[in-house]
């Protein structure tokens, strides 16, 4: 049997054919019974006639959603009947036979409109449904081929795609940590990665220069329309290259993405404008401002950079808002200082004033992405860990092997980390991530599908020497 795609079948007409796939719907006009099939390459009209009469006994059992091979033969519509519009609208396969494949229940809603009527909960719960809705199936098609796009070009640019561990060591990146629980040492854990910061960092100091990494990131966070506890960055870093040069290269690179994938759509200001901390705030009220100049065209893409933010700012307490707080950075403590601060940074002196070489990559009022250049030498990033309340042991005990790293010549470098999810959700006009992530959790970090987060067996826990204390309240 060779198969054809359904996509090929105005290459065969007056052929005969063997197609696989779904049934979409199923019409009984009496005598006549249509049935439209899809696979992943598109859909067609088949009619089982009379004088087949085993086929049209089959066709006449067959449902929503069953998957069928089909001999066929490929009919042009007569004239009146042909829709010019559509994919296969001037042919109709006559059906010769079917066999069934495998039946299917009837699904718990509907898989062939968009979706948006459906509750989100049965929509995750019954996830390899919902994405057979054509809107899910372009969504995820998009997304892998904007990956793959994005690894081509960092490719030809000279850039390495290196995977880092999963199993880590918990990281300062400002949310709370996943963590795994060792079997072999127990009391002790892994932690997931909040982002591959220090891997990346390392590898600079590895030599690579130029690496890049497709990667899964975990953050135990709440979750909210643009926040999943997994989600993916496109992470990047780079040896010897300064802030602009990083910049313009991931606005060429989210330039040509909009041109290749989404040619429709209009790219407010190019090059970008980049835009203050400061300004931001003052005009906007937020580190993430929407440009766009008509909100209501949903073709318009306006991106920003936002540059020069604080580097520390001092921690709040919700119960005592007037009390002085210690000092925490705002986003990455492996930031360097722009030039003209590091003599501050150094002396710890004006540590509110200092600004961070940090530029955040904001979209139509989301930010997509954030980076910064980072202190390559061993005494400035001390001074940030000093300034952070870090004592010496505590400095070895949770980056000895890092700050040990920096001693053996770190060159220069810097990177970003894109959202890719958020990135992907925007230009594809959805409005929550959810809708660009194939096995999505519910607002509540919840996998319905799997139902997950579970309890483990008692054997697990044995093993693990975990035991659970009841009196504890959250
Ligand atoms: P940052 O923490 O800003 O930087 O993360 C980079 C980008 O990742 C996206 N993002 C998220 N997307 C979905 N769900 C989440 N929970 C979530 N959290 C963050 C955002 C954000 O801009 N290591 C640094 C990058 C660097 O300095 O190179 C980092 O992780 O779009």
């Amino acid at each position: 049997m060779t198969r054809t795609y359904i996509k090929d079948l105005k290459d065969n007409i007056e052929q005969e054919v063997t197609i696989l796939g779904w049934v979409n719907v199923r019409r009984d006009h009496g005598k006549l019974i249509f049935i439209d099939l899809r696979d992943r390459t598109g859909m067609v009209q088949m009619v089982a006639l009379p004088n087949h009469q085993e086929a049209s006994e089959i066709a006449n059992k067959i449902r929503p959603e069953w998957v069928l091979e089909i001999k066929g033969k490929v009919n042009k519509r007569p004239e009146k009947m042909v829709n010019a519009d559509e994919l296969n609208g001037e042919l109709e396969i006559e059906i010769l036979e079917i066999k069934v494949l495998n039946e299917a229940k009837t699904p718990p809603f509907d898989v062939l409109s968009d979706g948006h009527e459906i509750g989100e909960e049965n929509r995750l719960k019954y996830r390899y449904l919902d994405l057979r809705r054509s809107r899910m199936n372009k969504n995820i098609k998009m997304r892998g081929k904007i990956v793959k796009f994005i690894r081509d070009e960092l490719e030809r640019k000279d850039f390495t795609e290196i995977e880092t561990s999963i199993l880590s060591k918990s990281t300062p990146e400002g949310a709370r940590d996943f963590v795994v629980p060792s079997r072999v040492y127990p009391g002790t854990f892994y932690a997931l990665p909040q982002a591959p910061q220090q891997y990346k960092q390392l590898l600079m100091m590895g030599g690579f220069e130029r690496y890049f990494q497709i990667v899964k990131c975990f953050r135990d966070e709440d979750t909210r329309s643009d926040r999943q506890p997994e989600f993916t960055q496109m992470d990047l870093e780079m040896s010897f290259a300064t802030q602009e040069e990083i910049m313009k290269l991931n606005e060429e690179l989210l330039i040509r993405i909009v041109e290749k994938y989404f040619p429709e759509k209009t790219i407010q200001e190019k090059p970008f404008p980049v835009i203050s901390y400061k300004e931001s705030m003052e005009k906007y009220g937020t580190d993430r401002p929407d440009l766009r100049k008509d909100k209501n065209n949903s073709d318009l893409l306006a991106f920003c950079w936002v540059v020069d933010f604080p580097f520390f700012e001092k921690t709040k307490d919700s119960d005592n808002p007037q009390a002085e707080g210690e000092w925490t950075f705002t986003h990455n403590p492996f930031s360097a200082p722009k030039d003209e601060y590091m003599d501050d940074l150094m002396a710890k002196k004006n540590v509110g004033e200092i600004i961070a070489t940090q530029y955040d990559v904001a979209l139509n009022g989301f930010e997509i992405g954030g980076g910064s250049i980072r202190n390559h030498k061993l005494e400035a990033l001390k001074s940030v860990l000093e300034i952070l309340g870090y004592s010496d042991e505590e400095m070895q005990n949770n980056f000895g092997y890092f700050l040990e790293a920096m001693k053996y010549g770190t060159p220069p470098h810097g990177g970003i980390a894109w959202g890719l999810d958020r990135l992907v959700t925007i230009l594809l006009g959805e409005s929550s991530i959810r809708e660009v992530i194939p096995f999505a959790k519910t607002g509540e970090g919840r996998d319905l599908m799997m139902n997950s987060p579970a309890n483990i067996s008692e054997a697990q826990l044995k093993e693990l020497k975990i035991k659970f204390d009841n009196s504890v309240e959250n």
